[in-house]
């Protein structure tokens, strides 16, 4: 039996990188999963791959920015598998105009805080009801290793920063109906738009680590480039969405290697 047999979850920008890879972790785990993604072509194909490996999946376009895309997303889910246990709140990212405060525009400031803070809670504000009725659940939000202190990206950082909190008050104010809400705070992701993003670092380029991409991570045996695979994220989010981990609510997990916690020492003789 699977760790989230009967379960119905729902994952946003389940077309690619880490949502993509969760989707198909819970389906092998049992769980039926609609994924919300706002590009028809790679949701579609997401959907129908786990289908095509005997999963159940359905994509329904969704612009997770928008409250009433939302709403028909939620509802979407609910006439086709009549229930909802988990939600993943996955889609999310920086711009490249993410650039110090007094050169920032005004629209990059609102289109990030608006895609990586203002979705969590439309998805929490039409799911709840949903997981109330089923007697609980499990919601999943995404932060950040740059969340988790500031960065050179001050909107990202803040919305990251804003989800951790988010999360805290959503675990006090539903823990009454069984429902828990945690986050995972990743470090860098091998997701193909992380490595777009990458494409000119030369320490990512290079066939051999070099000691500079070593030093970003402490898990420096397990991860040469400091660079971790949507799989690993994937697994802590079946840890969560499961009941394996019905004591954790409110937390942040840091899955970063050691990054935001690292302080460099010298090796143990
Ligand atoms: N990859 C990393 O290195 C990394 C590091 C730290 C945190 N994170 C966080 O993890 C989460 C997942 O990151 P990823 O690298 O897998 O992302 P990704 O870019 O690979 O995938 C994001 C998906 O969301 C979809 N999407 C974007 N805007 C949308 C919208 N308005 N409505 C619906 N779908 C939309 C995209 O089409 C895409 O399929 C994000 O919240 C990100 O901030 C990622």
């Amino acid at each position: 039996m699977g760790r989230m047999e009967g379960k119905v979850a729902f994952l946003t920008g389940g077309g690619a990188g880490i949502a993509n890879a969760t989707a198909k972790a819970f389906v092998r785990e049992g769980a039926k999963v609609a994924l919300f993604e706002l590009n028809a072509e790679t949701g579609e194909k997401a959907a129908a791959e786990i289908r095509a490996a005997g999963g159940e999946a359905i994509f329904v376009k969704t612009d997770v920015t928008q409250d009433e895309s939302v709403r028909d997303a939620v509802a979407a889910t609910i006439t086709e598998y009549g229930r909802l246990d988990v939600i993943m709140n996955c889609a999310g990212g920086a711009l490249q105009e993410d650039v110090p405060v007094h050169r920032m525009d005004l629209d990059v400031w609102q289109r990030t805080i608006a895609l990586n803070l203002l979705h969590p809670f439309l998805c929490c504000r039409h799911a709840i009801p949903h997981m109330i009725e089923a007697g609980g659940g499990s919601i999943i939000n995404f932060a950040s290793h740059l969340g988790l202190k500031g960065s050179e990206k001050p909107a990202y950082a803040a919305s990251k920063g804003g989800i951790m909190s988010f999360t805290q008050t959503l675990a006090a104010q539903y823990a009454e109906y069984g429902i828990r809400a945690n986050a995972i705070a990743p470090g860098a992701v091998r997701t193909e738009r992380a490595i777009k993003r990458w494409e000119n670092k030369e320490w990512l380029l290079a066939e051999n680590p070099t000691p500079a991409a070593r030093a970003r991570m402490a898990l420096q045996k397990l991860y040469p480039f400091s660079i971790g695979e949507p799989e690993d994220i994937a697994a802590i989010a079946v840890f969560l969405g499961s009941d394996e981990s019905r004591m954790i609510t409110g937390s942040t997990i840091a899955a970063d290697g050691g990054r935001s916690s690292y302080i460099k020492v010298q090796p143990l003789e």
